[in-house]
């Protein structure tokens, strides 16, 4: 049994300061990943300190990697080489991480040893197929629970580079199969129908590792090494979202965040939400560890609807719950569409913002790849359930700062996954957020 968590939220104060954003998620799993591969010793700055990442870095030390952690934030990894993993004397568990699964998925499909990887309730329902199909192409063995976890992952294949279009747009999938090809004979290629964030590709190359990649292509050889790097890693921009659209809503608010990953096939959000009238200045702009960057100050604006341009959609994945919120609060309909993968992440997000919203007075339209909101007055509401997503949780704390009453949050222990501390921070630029207390769940 987890202990269940939930939070009453109601209007604070303008939001104003500095809060610090943690690491991002998406380049602190591949960080650990490929120094833990690496010749040497590699120190990684900016970590997330997420039960996701953490997660990723307990299994590299099954896996026979020594990682120090001396201080927050940072991780020392004594890289083991290309070939130097351990079988594992027991399944991995990647918890709520189906990028852990994923891109291990790929990595292990080429060691000499078997493997078995595990995830939570939410993750074992999340669909693995879509890994497995190009893998076993490749000659990786994986056995699944009908395409979902545990995977059982089946040593000393001899894999081979694959030419692969992907039917959906997924860096996890992407990811997975440039790391297999690290252990395949010959070229894989992995074409998209959109561009998707390219966080492995600007790691490979870090690490010193040839890879070639332009939007919606990468492509690499096996059999090259990797070598130790120091990595800087910036904030996450999925993070910083909830406050950009928090302090674009709260009236009053002026918020600094600093060090945000601005790399363009993450911040699709910051684009939407400047057509909606959003007031987002980027300021500073640099690259820092291989990944552009820049601060980004964030003012109080009324926000009207508007219809989501759909090659957007790769590019903000993440932002649908906090977007959403912030159509509920614009003047007029927001219209979502082509955004059916939203059904598969670690809720079904259309159905679970839907269903929170009306609770909160929003009227809906649900779709199967998206949704008409339409913007009103939100009200309290005694229960609105984030069925364990964090990135709903989080959303819905957004939503509660506008809305006309306290609103009880559901299920949000998950939110330790990519924003451990999310209230404190919240607390400290002026959310009234409070933990409704720690009860048991029911099994
Ligand atoms: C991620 C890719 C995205 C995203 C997830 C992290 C990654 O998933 O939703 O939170 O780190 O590669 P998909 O690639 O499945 O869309």
């Amino acid at each position: 049994m987890t202990p269940r968590r939930d939070w009453i939220a109601m209007p604070g104060e303008a939001l104003r300061g500095e809060p610090p954003m943690p690491g991002d998620k998406s380049i602190s799993h591949r960080a650990i990943l490929l120094a833990a591969l690496a010749d040497g010793v590699s120190r990684i700055d900016g970590f997330l300190e997420g039960a996701d990442t953490r997660a990723t870095a307990a299994i590299f030390g099954r896996l026979g990697v020594r990682i120090d952690a001396p201080a927050p934030g940072v991780r020392i990894v004594h890289g083991v080489g290309i070939d130097g993993l351990h079988a594992p004397r027991e399944p991995l568990d990647c918890g709520n991480a189906g990028t852990a699964m994923r891109l291990l998925a790929g990595l292990l499909a080429g060691q000499r040893f078997d493997s078995v990887l595990a995830g939570d309730a939410s993750l074992s329902r999340r669909p693995m197929q879509r890994v497995l199909a190009p893998l076993r192409a490749m000659g990786a063995r994986i056995e699944s629970d009908d395409g979902h976890a545990p995977l059982r992952i089946g040593g000393g294949q001899s894999l081979r580079g694959i030419d692969y279009t992907l039917p959906v747009a997924s860096a996890q999938v992407k990811s997975a199969l440039l790391l297999a090809g690290l252990y395949a004979r010959g070229e894989t290629v992995v074409r998209e129908p959109q561009p998707t964030r390219d966080c492995s590709e600007r790691m490979l190359e870090a690490f010193g590792y040839p890879v070639a990649w332009r939007e919606g292509e990468a492509r690499l050889d096996g059999g090259h090494r990797l070598r130790a790097t120091e990595v800087a890693i910036p904030a996450d921009f999925s993070s910083a979202a909830f406050f950009l659209v928090a302090a674009t809503l709260v009236p009053g608010s002026d918020l600094r965040l600093r060090r945000i990953g601005v790399n363009p096939r993450r911040t699709g959000l910051l684009q939407v939400l400047r057509a909606m009238g959003a007031d987002i200045e980027a300021i500073d702009a640099r690259v820092r560890g291989g990944e552009p960057v820049a601060d980004l100050r964030v003012r109080h604006a009324p926000l009207r609807g508007i219809e989501v341009p759909v090659e957007q959609v790769a590019d903000m994945i993440d932002e649908f719950p906090v977007l959403c919120v912030a159509a509920a609060c614009a003047q007029g309909a927001t219209t979502i569409r082509g955004a059916a993968e939203l059904r598969v992440k670690e809720s079904d997000r259309i159905a679970t913002m839907a269903a929170g919203l009306r609770a909160l007075g929003i009227r809906v339209e649900e779709r199967p790849d998206g949704a008409v909101i339409h913007g009103g007055r939100l009200h309290g509401a005694a229960g609105v359930d984030s069925h364990g997503d964090h990135r709903v949780a989080m959303a819905f704390a957004v939503a509660a700062q506008v809305a006309d009453g306290e609103v009880r949050i559901g299920d949000v222990a998950n939110v330790a996954t990519s924003f451990p501390g999310f209230a404190d921070v919240a607390r400290d630029t002026g959310f009234a957020l409070r933990d409704a207390g720690a009860e048991q769940q029911l099994p």
